[in-house]
């Protein structure tokens, strides 16, 4: 994206954060072939790095300062330049440095990075009177390298304001659109090439073919990556890390983690246990899935704590969601410390997270040896605690780690588990407290939800669907009896990273078999209404 001026909203959902102004982003993968993303703020930058894996190639996504000597360190066989929301003309505005261009590898600027270019290499770029935002209509006048065998015609996506009016010398331009006269153009020579448009969103239709064509014609990739490839080169490295050293993990039934548990139980078998605590506000029967799948099918040794008279007794009395959170994740360190104690020899030494790429990227990337992860997927684990970490998933994108899951033969409704917070079910009783008999009730008209929505055959299409249980009550009528009870509330948001959503456009019938299930299945449930809100401007969670 080339604006400035706050016209982010043009874009489709599934937009996605781009790195933060942190420095190096991770150890460098040089072994496998790759093509390196370089960031300079646009919102599908992850998303480019995730379409070029898609051909086969491993991608990094690095911030757009990073400098030249270490992208050169990663040896890759091309640099993509992402978008980003300045203009060329900003006095701050990310520049490009020119030692990238002298790496001997094909460069291909997208949007923002087909205008640096541009203006870099001596070509004109100008603040046009209209934007082009959305959909917009690409005519290829030359297809040369990067366009051959594409229709003359197509539709792209478009979001910029700047536009570039002529191509450095020594440039072909090779297509125009509605209000860009140069939308795309190369130098086979200089091996640069540049694209106004967005390839990596699914509006391009045929940018896809393009990401390809730059990737396997131009830079000459194998395109032999795949996600479940990395298994074996993981396999080692967790043997390599830690030795004959004792290893924990915090199980959640969550698919990173137990995908990460997986792959470390593969590698080092009996050396890790892995500890899931059942705090009592999991989903219906989610506990016996988990310890049935770990314990019983993939024989990893495996504590369950059961801890809800623990956590619904810290949870007496607390009504405010921050409150709620603290008191779970405080309690979820306490007993997954008593229980890293109970473990022969002094306990364990190295931790398995689940860490995804995207947490990387957002974090701003770091060395990844010291911090351990505060998001909330394994309850919050604080800082202190003295363990290293071991990181099987650090590269790899949720889609991707599924597929990893798959390959190692995870069931399918762990593979595709929808994501849930880590305090549970007592952040969706909202406005009170998380009473075991409200938790029942939430967890039932839950159970009907996901049962519906899975015969409908639209769990997998859903970010997440859920029920919300707010601490209301209304009246109703059943049978001859007037009745006071709970409203459920159904959310289901489509999304592609939980940064945007979309409200769900359930089928009414299928709505109204899970309002009249919910209301004569569970006696305290007398109305169900649906949220349509997105985000923004609401949030997924009520709370
Ligand atoms: P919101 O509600 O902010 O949620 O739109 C975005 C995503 O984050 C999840 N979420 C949480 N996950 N602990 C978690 O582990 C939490 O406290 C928490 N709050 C929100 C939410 O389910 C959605 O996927």
């Amino acid at each position: 994206m080339s604006t400035t001026d706050g016209l982010t909203t043009h874009l489709p959902t599934g937009a996605t954060a781009s790195v933060a102004a942190g420095e190096v982003v991770s150890d460098p993968h040089v072994d496998a072939e790759q093509v390196v993303v370089l960031d300079y703020g646009g919102q599908y930058s992850q998303l480019i790095a995730r379409r070029v894996r898609e051909c086969g190639v491993f991608s990094e996504l690095l911030p757009h300062h990073v400098g030249a000597a270490e992208v050169a360190r990663r040896r890759p066989k091309g640099l993509i330049l992402s978008g980003g929301p300045a203009s060329v003309y900003a006095p701050d505005a990310p520049r490009l440095e020119k030692e990238l261009l002298e790496l001997g590898i094909p460069v291909l600027g997208i949007c923002y990075g087909m205008q640096l270019l541009t203006t870099e290499l001596g070509g004109e770029v100008q603040g046009a009177e209209v934007g082009e935002f959305g959909r917009s209509r690409l005519t290829v006048t030359e297809p040369g390298r990067l366009l051959a065998g594409l229709p003359a015609e197509q539709t792209c996506w478009m979001s910029h304001r700047d536009t570039v009016f002529a191509p450095p010398p020594g440039f072909t331009a090779l297509a125009s659109s509605t209000e860009s006269p140069v939308a795309a153009l190369e130098s086979t020579e200089q091996q640069i090439y540049g694209i106004q448009f967005h390839p990596e969103v699914v509006h391009t239709p045929y940018g896809q073919d393009i990401i390809t064509r730059f990737l396997e014609e131009i830079c000459g990739c194998a395109r032999t990556w795949s996600a479940s490839s990395v298994i074996d080169d993981q396999l080692e490295k967790i043997r390599t890390q830690v030795g004959d050293g004792r290893v924990i993990c915090a199980l959640s039934g969550g698919v990173d983690s137990s995908v990460a548990a997986l792959l470390v139980h593969r590698a080092i078998g009996d050396q890790l246990t892995c500890v899931f605590v059942d705090h009592g506000l999991m989903r219906k029967n989610e506990g016996e899935q988990v310890i049935s799948a770990f314990r019983d099918h993939y024989k990893v040794p495996l504590v369950a704590v059961d801890a809800e008279e623990r956590f619904l007794g810290r949870l007496r009395g607390v009504t405010d969601p921050e409150a709620k959170r603290k008191a779970i994740g405080e309690e979820f360190i306490r007993v997954f410390e008593e229980e890293s104690a109970k473990l022969a020899e002094g306990g364990a030494r190295f931790l398995v997270q689940g860490t995804l790429y995207s947490d990387v990227i957002e974090s701003g990337g770091g060395t990844g040896a010291a911090t351990i992860k505060s998001h909330h997927n394994v309850g919050g684990l604080p800082d202190d605690l003295q363990f290293e970490l071991v990181e099987p998933l650090r590269a790899l994108f949720k889609d991707e780690v599924r597929a990893v899951g798959a390959e190692l033969g995870l069931p399918e409704r762990l593979v595709w588990r929808q994501p849930f917070p880590g305090p549970g079910l007592a952040i969706r009783v909202v406005g009170g407290e998380a009473t075991r008999a409200r938790l029942d009730t939430l967890r039932d008209a839950d159970a009907i939800l996901q049962d519906e929505i899975r015969r409908a055959g639209l769990y997998r299409e859903l970010w997440q669907s859920f029920c919300v249980l707010p601490d209301v009550r209304t009246v109703g009528v059943q049978g001859d009896e007037r009745t006071y009870g709970y409203v459920v509330v159904i959310r289901a948001v489509t999304s592609d990273d939980a940064m945007t959503a979309d409200w769900a456009r359930l089928p009414y019938d299928l709505l109204e078999q899970i309002a009249s299930r919910m209301i004569n299945e569970i006696r305290e449930v007398n109305r169900v209404v649906l949220d349509i809100t997105s985000k923004p401007p609401g949030t997924i969670e009520w709370e």
